[in-house]
């Protein structure tokens, strides 16, 4: 009976993790500030760009979001003389971040390019990988690598390495940590305006 069931649900699996998660609703954080809540089930999309003072909590000085029954993005800009800014027409590449991110790896239906064991994976991670040359300006090669956890299909990471093309040196080396991966229903607070929409120009 077990055993029927693991062979059941074993190929279920696989065929799940194989891919890029490319869901209609997530949350996401990348270590260098920034903060995604995008909902198309419900048609909710928030973003927060926060500096590195300030904490998701205590507030963010950039933000936008869209109203889809306004067709409007509102954007904030707390620090700034014009706070809010509100214009017509969505910018959803810029709030809707991750399938950007699934698209630059081959997009949702591809198949991992290898299993790697690393630490901020807490075991194996799939991970896609991609790479180009630029010889116009500079003589480098691009390398990316994007991190999936296979325990759980939670994004790990992205990172870069740039290689001196002439020489085969490594030229740099960065990595983007993902703090934060939900797919939960998102609560109504992540999409409430910072400050009263009085406020806002309307261009
Ligand atoms: C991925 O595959 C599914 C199922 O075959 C298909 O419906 C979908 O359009 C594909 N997506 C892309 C981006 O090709
Ligand atoms: C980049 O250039 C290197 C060295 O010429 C080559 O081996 C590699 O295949 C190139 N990569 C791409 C994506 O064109």
């Amino acid at each position: 009976m077990i055993i029927t069931l693991l062979l059941l649900i074993i190929p279920w699996i696989g065929l799940t993790t194989s891919q890029i998660p490319n869901p209609m609703r997530y949350q996401v954080s990348f270590e260098g500030g920034s903060h995604y809540a995008v909902d198309k089930i419900r048609w909710r999309l928030s973003s927060k760009i926060c500096s590195s003072h300030e904490t998701l909590s205590s507030g963010c000085s950039f933000q936008e979001i869209y109203v889809p029954n306004e067709g409007r993005t509102y954007n904030f800009q707390l620090t700034t003389a014009n706070p809010c800014i509100v214009n017509r027409g969505a910018f959803l590449k810029y709030i809707d971040i991750w399938p950007g991110i699934v698209d630059k790896y081959g997009g949702e239906n591809k198949t991992y390019d290898k299993v790697i064991f690393d630490n901020d994976c807490d075991g194996p991670c799939l991970t896609w990988f991609t790479q180009h040359n630029e010889t116009i300006y500079t003589f480098m090669n691009y390398q990316s690598r994007l991190y999936i956890r296979q325990a759980d299909s939670r994004p790990i990471k992205t990172t870069s390495t740039i290689y001196d093309l002439k020489t085969g040196q490594l030229f740099s080396q960065t990595e983007n940590k993902i703090t934060y991966w939900s797919l939960d229903e998102i609560p109504d607070s992540k999409f409430k305006f910072p400050i009263d929409t009085k406020k806002c120009y309307f261009a």
